[in-house]
């Protein structure tokens, strides 16, 4: 099958796509699925892990790939789902056009969304809701500042917060405050690329602030500029490639309450919460309220590469994904 495979640790730009990778097994365990990927989605730790820089390496050599969207190939007896479902989760190796996944890992794809749309949904929408709802408890009628609004957690961010009727101010570079108008739906949008833009944020909020910050980015005390006093600042990532050290003098002075969110440990630390969520956001992505954002770049195996560069050069808005088989393979897109 093909695969992009890593033998070697290197830069992607430096790997080929394998043409005869071998196949996964073709009966997957009793807590497995066999799954024939369509979709792929790129997160940045994919370029760290291709390097053997991440937190969890597989053992060499190993398909690169998180995050996948396709339709079960084969399922164990028992199993919930069949072959010919469409699915979507996350499984080491998603870059490849066969993947083994674990149970707990998969979730049925809804029809209204397509297989580009459901490759990068699972991390990122239930840590921006998980993060909106459960740990910062974003209520009706509240301000929300969301940073690097236009990438994967940023624009379900936006649209999480729009649904749950907050007043949303989207901060973006330039080139994508388009984006997460017209696609996130953000009431009013900010290029924080530019000095004093909290300034900016103060006067949209008649010169209130805004009540919960979310960060992807690791810019929390530049946003503290423009927090109300006793709001509250999510610490979602660092996109910005340094981990945010806070003086607490500022956390103490507005009362600010910080507050950190890891989608991934649930699974492990909280397990009723991860359905809780899902349950919640099929919903609203059944009802049309949320509604996947996916870049334009069009990537195929053959591309990878280049879509990995451009979401290393912060060339990409939304989720970037790939396109793992060929469209006549694939079935309702
Ligand atoms: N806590 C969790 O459970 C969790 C879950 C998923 C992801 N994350 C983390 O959240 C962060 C964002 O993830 P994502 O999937 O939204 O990524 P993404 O789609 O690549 O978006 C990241 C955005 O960050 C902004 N950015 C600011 N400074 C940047 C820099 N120096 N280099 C690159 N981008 C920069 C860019 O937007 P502008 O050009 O508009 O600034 C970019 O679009 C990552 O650190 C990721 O690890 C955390």
């Amino acid at each position: 099958m093909k695969a992009f495979v890593v033998s070697e640790y290197a830069h992607p730009s430096k790997i080929h796509l394998t043409h005869n990778a071998p196949e996964p097994v073709q009966k997957p365990g009793s807590d497995e699925l066999l799954i024939d990927v369509h979709s792929a989605g790129l997160n940045f730790f994919d370029i760290l892990q291709c390097q053997g820089k991440y937190q969890t390496q597989p053992p060499r050599p190993f398909v690169l790939g998180a995050e996948f969207a396709g339709t079960v190939a084969a399922a164990p007896p028992g199993s919930p789902y069949k072959p010919g479902d469409r699915v979507f989760g996350a499984a080491q190796g998603a870059y490849g056009e066969r993947v083994v996944a674990q149970r707990d890992y998969v979730l049925h794809l809804l029809d209204v969304l397509s297989f580009d749309q459901g490759a990068g949904i699972f991390m990122t929408y239930p840590t921006s809701y998980e993060a909106l709802v459960g740990r910062a408890k974003l209520q009706t009628g509240e301000w929300l500042l969301v940073l690097a609004a236009a990438g994967g957690v940023g624009m379900a961010a936006v649209q999480i917060g729009k649904a749950l009727g907050a007043h949303v101010i989207a901060c973006a570079s330039p080139s994508k405050l388009d984006v997460a108008r017209s696609m996130g739906g953000a009431d009013f949008v900010v290029d924080y690329t530019q000095d004093g833009w909290q300034k900016e944020v103060l006067k949209i909020t008649g010169g209130r602030g805004v009540d919960v910050v979310f960060d992807p980015v690791g810019r929390i005390k530049d946003a503290l500029k423009c927090v109300v006093w006793g709001g509250r600042a999510l610490v979602v990532g660092f996109a910005g490639g340094e981990i945010e050290k806070l003086p607490l003098n500022l956390v103490l002075l507005k009362n600010v309450s910080v507050i950190g969110i890891y989608w991934g440990s649930y699974q492990k630390n909280k397990t009723t919460r991860v359905s809780e969520v899902w349950t919640e956001l099929l919903a609203l992505f059944a009802s049309g309220r949320l509604k996947p954002v996916v870049f334009n770049g069009r990537y195929t195996l053959g591309t990878l590469t280049q879509g990995l560069q451009d979401l290393e050069n912060r060339k990409t808005w939304g989720k970037v994904v790939v396109h793992v088989r060929e469209p006549s393979a694939r079935g309702k897109l």
